[in-house]
């Protein structure tokens, strides 16, 4: 009897599997037929236990301001477009037309390809990224490739071959109409492999205002799914994005391959290993502060003099 106990805690502590697909933590049963979670990842591609792994957790006071990491030109993500959106099992994916880039940020020239999210249980933490260790409900990833491929599997063979644009969401009282378009479809894609169209999208709209994208951290990864190709330059902006509870609970009316809720939908932070964090210039609105400051000090001392 005893033996027969210690072999069932052995077996469901270890939840070996034989799936040959990747998963998230989330669907992985002790059942033989279970599909392969974030620790087993490896076994799926092996670059998964590589040194350059996303996400991290980014520790703040660990990051260094750089001067070049500059404001973003964003080209045509104001333009009005019709995009596919996919229930590909993992997640929500929006395949993007041609056209939609970016510039600047210390980044040559990159083509949007898809823009999907990450998010967590019951509005949750459910961000892929941390900042020193607080997970948000929700993480946006807009993934772009370098100009000069012409595909994500070209990409993926070079360091930088793809440059991905990283948001978090932050639960808001208010309802977040920018996103109406998009939850409201999702209702059209509840199990995996259908897809709807979205008209007259605008990404602009799902993101910050522009004078909000100025506060950004900058490092060097991978993709957060297997082939976890490190190929990827990160951008992850420290504005989050408002949503309604109402409006981040929708994304868990989509199911999974096994039908079974899509929640937790999240790779857990992987080691930095020596690798840099940078943050963008934003010190210099604390520089002039303490410019004012000092000017004021400086006036209140001639007053007092006279
Ligand atoms: C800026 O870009 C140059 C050229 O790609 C690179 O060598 C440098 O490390 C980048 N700086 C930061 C802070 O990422
Ligand atoms: C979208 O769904 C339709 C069926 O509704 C299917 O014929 C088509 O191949 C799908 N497109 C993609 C890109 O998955
Ligand atoms: C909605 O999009 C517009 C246009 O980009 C922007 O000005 C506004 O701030 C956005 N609203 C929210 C709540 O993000
Ligand atoms: C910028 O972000 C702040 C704080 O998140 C917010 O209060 C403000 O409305 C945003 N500005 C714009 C123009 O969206
Ligand atoms: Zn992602």
């Amino acid at each position: 009897m005893r033996q027969i106990l210690f072999s069932l805690t052995l077996a469901s502590l270890l939840c070996i599997s034989s799936g040959a697909e990747w998963c998230y933590l989330s669907q992985v049963t002790c059942e033989s037929s279970s599909c392969k979670g974030p620790k087993e990842w490896n076994k799926v591609h092996p670059d998964c236990a590589g040194d350059n792994q996303s996400p991290i957790n980014i520790i703040t006071k660990r990051t260094l301001r750089n001067n070049d990491l500059m404001t973003f030109t964003f080209t045509d993500y104001d333009k009005q477009t019709i995009a596919l959106m996919k229930n590909n099992g993992h997640s929500v994916q929006v395949s993007l037309p041609t056209g939609k880039k970016i510039s600047g940020g210390n980044l040559t020239t990159y083509k949007a390809l898809q823009f999907h999210l990450h998010w967590g249980t019951d509005g949750g933490p459910g961000s892929e990224h941390t900042i020193d260790g607080e997970q948000f409900p929700m993480e946006l990833h807009i993934v772009h490739i370098k100009d000069t491929h012409s595909s994500l599997d070209q990409a993926v063979k070079e360091k930088d071959g793809i440059a991905v644009l990283g948001f978090f969401y932050q639960e808001s009282p208010e309802e977040n109409k920018n996103y109406t378009k998009l939850i409201d479809a999702l209702d059209k894609i509840t199990d995996m492999g259908l897809n709807t169209t979205l008209q007259g999208l605008r990404l602009d709209e799902l993101i910050p205002a522009p004078e909000n994208l100025t506060k950004y951290y900058r490092y060097e990864g991978s993709l957060t799914t297997p082939d976890c190709s490190e190929a990827v330059v990160w951008t992850v902006f420290e504005n989050p994005i408002p949503l309604s509870k109402e409006q981040i609970l929708a994304f868990t009316k989509l199911n999974f391959k096994d039908m079974k809720s899509m929640v937790d939908t999240f790779r857990p932070v992987q080691k930095l290993n020596n690798r840099i964090v940078y943050r963008s210039g934003s010190n210099v609105v604390v520089a002039s502060m303490a410019l004012l400051a000092a000017s004021l000090l400086s006036t209140v001392g001639v007053s007092w003099l006279h």
